[in-house]
């Protein structure tokens, strides 16, 4: 394995370090390149570029394999819970019984949000989309928990971290009631994480609410499917906004907003739009002929993936889930559901989804599992920003605290007009 990477430039030779990670890729140190060759280097959309180095997660995109500190996310969310996963992406290590009681205590106990917020949704529409009273609310968290902002103060930056984890899932409920005309329910210390949402969202003062055991329990796993994925779009614009040293709520705030797009984070919603829009499965080949077809924007949603060049290891377990919950709920014949799955068997064998490398991914069929759980479409990306919070919070923490962190800033290939005078408008 060479320790150089040679470059021949406009007649010169430059060598540049290669640093290997644990697994995975080598990476070609190029932080020199400029102040050596007076060149950048070009990669829209990031293809062939590592932004940092990180311990946390780890993907392998040809073998379809996602580890969180080494786990393998389906034992993760087929063995443990969510919190445990939120611990071992903050910490680096799955909790002893003291240490998992103790974080469990403290998240517990910031689930409340501060009374005063109540107001800030009376400000939205009641029809608007719960993703922008998201970016709004969780982005106001800094105007309330101004003990927990300065980045430099780790007991703070621990502090930041806990409530965001605790109070996220509250105003996601808040967002949910609010939309619907509801009113808020507060949350409750003897539920854990996934029945204390569940309570929160579906509960109403006129009756008793009862949590179904087995309905949290696919809720918690897939929070834990959802918890990190590496440096995807929404984590790099939170490690981008924090590089300038902005305060924590602000940036997982911003990555709320990167999250909401359909090509991320919000695909889930457009995937089971998507699915209903076909309907039925005799309608499956003229949108999978639209998929192709290069003059139609329209894509399969819950279909491919940057990284994932074969099956997302997510998508696996979220299918299961699927049917685990369709069961639990007596549901037999839901027609998304065998859309999906008709649609999944001719989308593999079709020769453009194979050569393209396009597979289901996380969000195929996470929108028929939370629809079936009652939650309305608007609301699925909210859910996958609730559990991507951890994520987010734990790569924020990890460049934090790395000494060699600077504040990001890319250049660019200039292509525009060379410098030009002046034009007096009589003269234009
Ligand atoms: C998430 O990065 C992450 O880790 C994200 C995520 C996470 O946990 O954070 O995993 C969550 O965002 C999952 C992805 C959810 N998005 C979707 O399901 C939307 C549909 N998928 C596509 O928009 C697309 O596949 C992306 C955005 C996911 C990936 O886009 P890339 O890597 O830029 O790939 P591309 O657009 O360059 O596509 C390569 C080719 C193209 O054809 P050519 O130009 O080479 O001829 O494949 C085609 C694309 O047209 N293609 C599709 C397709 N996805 C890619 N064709 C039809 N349907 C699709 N879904």
């Amino acid at each position: 394995m060479s320790d150089k990477a040679k470059l021949h430039y406009n007649g010169n030779d430059y060598e540049f370090p290669v640093q290997q990670g644990a697994i995975g890729p080598d990476v070609i140190d190029i932080s020199k390149l400029y102040a050596e060759t007076g060149a950048f280097t070009l990669d829209p959309g990031f293809t062939s570029t590592a932004s940092c180095e990180s311990e946390i997660t780890y993907i392998d995109g040809e073998k379809g394999i996602l580890l969180h500190r080494g786990y393998p996310i389906d034992q993760l969310a087929e063995e443990g819970h969510f919190l445990e996963t939120c611990y071992l992406l903050l910490y680096g290590e799955l909790p002893n019984e003291t240490q998992r009681a103790e974080f469990e205590g403290a998240i517990t106990y910031h689930t409340m949000i501060h009374e005063q917020m109540h107001q800030l949704f009376m400000g939205f529409r009641r029809d608007a989309h719960p993703m922008a009273i998201m970016v709004g609310v969780v982005g106001a968290l800094s105007a309330f928990y101004h003990d927990s902002t300065d980045i430099h103060d780790p007991q703070q930056r621990e502090i930041a971290s806990r409530r965001m984890i605790a109070k996220l899932p509250t105003i996601a409920a808040m967002a949910y009631k609010y939309h619907k005309g509801q009113p808020f329910v507060y949350p409750r210390n003897d539920l854990d994480y996934a029945s204390n949402f569940l309570h929160m969202c579906f509960s109403v003062p006129s009756e008793d609410y009862e949590v179904n055991p087995v309905l949290a329990r696919a809720l918690d796993r897939i929070f834990i499917l959802h918890a990190d994925h590496e440096q995807n779009a929404s984590t790099s614009t939170v490690r981008l906004a924090s590089s300038s040293g902005a305060n924590p709520f602000a940036c997982i705030a911003a990555g709320i907003a990167c999250l909401w797009g359909p090509s991320h984070g919000g695909a889930n919603e457009a995937a089971l739009n998507m699915l209903a829009e076909i309907g039925s499965t005799d309608r499956i080949p003229e949108f999978i002929e639209r998929a192709k077809d290069k003059d139609d924007p329209f894509r399969l949603m819950g279909f491919g993936h940057r990284v994932y060049k074969n099956y997302d290891p997510r998508a696996k377990v979220m299918q299961k889930t699927a049917h685990e919950v369709l069961t639990e709920l007596g549901i037999t014949d839901d027609p998304l559901l065998d859309v999906a799955q008709e649609l999944e068997k001719i989308a593999l064998s079709d020769p453009y989804f194979v050569e393209k490398k396009l597979y289901p991914n996380i969000d195929f069929y996470s929108g028929i599992t939370l629809r079936a759980l009652g939650f309305p479409t608007s609301m699925f990306t909210v859910l996958f920003a609730l559990a991507r919070t951890v994520g987010w919070i734990s790569q924020w923490r990890e460049m934090i605290e790395d000494p060699k962190q600077r504040i990001g800033r890319p250049r660019q290939l200039y292509t525009g007009p060379t410098q030009r005078d002046y034009v007096a408008p009589e003269k234009r």
